[in-house]
Formats: C-alpha cells, structure tokens, sequence
C-alpha cells in the first residue's frame, strides 16, 4: 500500500498529538452537557475511536452511515442514508464526527436533516479540512488539520474502501486514480 502514496502528510505520532488537543478541547466546551457524538461511517471511525478516548466527560456515541453519489474522488452532495441514528437527539448536544470536509456538500445535507430532528446544539468535528474546494459554506467548530488540494488517504480515509488501514494520512498518487473517475 505505501508504494501509492505520494507524500506522507501526517504521522501517527503527529495525527495523536493532535487528537488529543481536539478532545481537551471538547471536554472543556461540553462538560456537564453529555454530548452525543455522531461517528459518519466508514471513513470517521478510526478518529471517532481515538477521539473520544481523548475525552474526559460522560459523552455518548452513536453511527450514521452515508454515501454519497458522485465520481470515485468527488462527492455529488446527495446523500444518501445507509443507516440511521439509534439515538432520537431532540434537545442533545450533538456533535458530528467526520473524516474530511471537502466541498461541504455532504455536511451541510447533514447537518440540515439532522437540524430538523431539533438537537439542543449541532456542532462539526472533522479531522481534516480541505478549505480550498469549499462549494458550499459549512462551520467547521474542531479541526484536526488543514489539508492541500490533493486525495488523501489513510487513518480511516479510504480510495475504493482501500488504505482506510494506514496509521498514517498520506497523499494518494494521482496514476491509482487518474482516468478512472
Ligand atoms: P464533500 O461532500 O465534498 O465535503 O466530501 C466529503 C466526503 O468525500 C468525505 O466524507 C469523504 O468520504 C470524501 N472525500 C473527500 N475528499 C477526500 C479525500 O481526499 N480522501 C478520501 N475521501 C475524501
């Protein structure tokens, strides 16, 4: 798997460090809240895992999984609903755990249907944020770590549900995608 991986942006040891700070963080703005956290499936579970482990007050969990339609690299915005929150979250704290926000256009249908299920707060937790191919404003309120314009993969983000196992986030070689899309 390392032999398609352009450029090692993030090391295992930087990407805990920086969970660690995130979860503070959370701890401090929720406590005595008991915030739902909301793990998008698949590519969140790895930070979902070691976040709330980072997290020293009562907190729960709960999955959504989503996919949405579009190219193998691009999301469409259309989200479709895999699977539904167990959870009802009327008048929780809910605080969305994502992999990457790139266009916004899956968390903005996101945080709107979950909007209208009346949530005491929604709040975004995304790992990684590529600001540059924002197509759609979203509030992103915790951020592990900026990324450039380019694919990455690893720690839980996947190219055709392959390198979600790497410890690390690297940038994927353009020839493992290009023309397939
Ligand atoms: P958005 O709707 O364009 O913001 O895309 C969000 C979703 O697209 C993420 O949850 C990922 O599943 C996927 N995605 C976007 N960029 C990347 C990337 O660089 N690597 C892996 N998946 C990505």
């Amino acid at each position: 798997m390392k032999e398609d991986i352009k450029e090692i942006l993030f090391s295992e040891e930087e990407i805990k460090n920086r969970v660690k700070i995130v979860g503070k963080k959370i701890s401090e703005d929720y406590k005595g809240k008991f915030p739902l956290l909301v793990c998008i499936l698949r590519g969140a579970f790895m930070f979902l895992a070691d976040l709330v482990r980072e997290i020293e007050i009562p907190m729960s969990v709960d999955f959504m999984a989503i996919s949405s339609y579009g190219g193998r690299t691009e999301s469409t915005g259309q989200v479709k609903i895999l699977k539904d929150l167990d959870t009802p979250i009327k008048g929780r704290h809910v605080l969305i755990v994502e992999d990457i926000v790139d266009t916004g256009l899956t968390m903005d249908a996101v945080t709107r249907l979950l909007g209208t299920r009346k949530p005491a707060s929604l709040k975004i937790a995304t790992l990684l944020d590529k600001v540059e191919r924002r197509k759609i404003p979203v509030k992103v309120d915790y951020y592990g770590f900026r990324v450039p314009n380019e694919f990455v993969v690893g720690y839980g983000l996947d190219y055709e549900e392959k390198y979600r196992n790497l410890p690390f986030i690297g940038i994927l070689k353009e020839e493992i995608y290009k023309g397939k899309e």
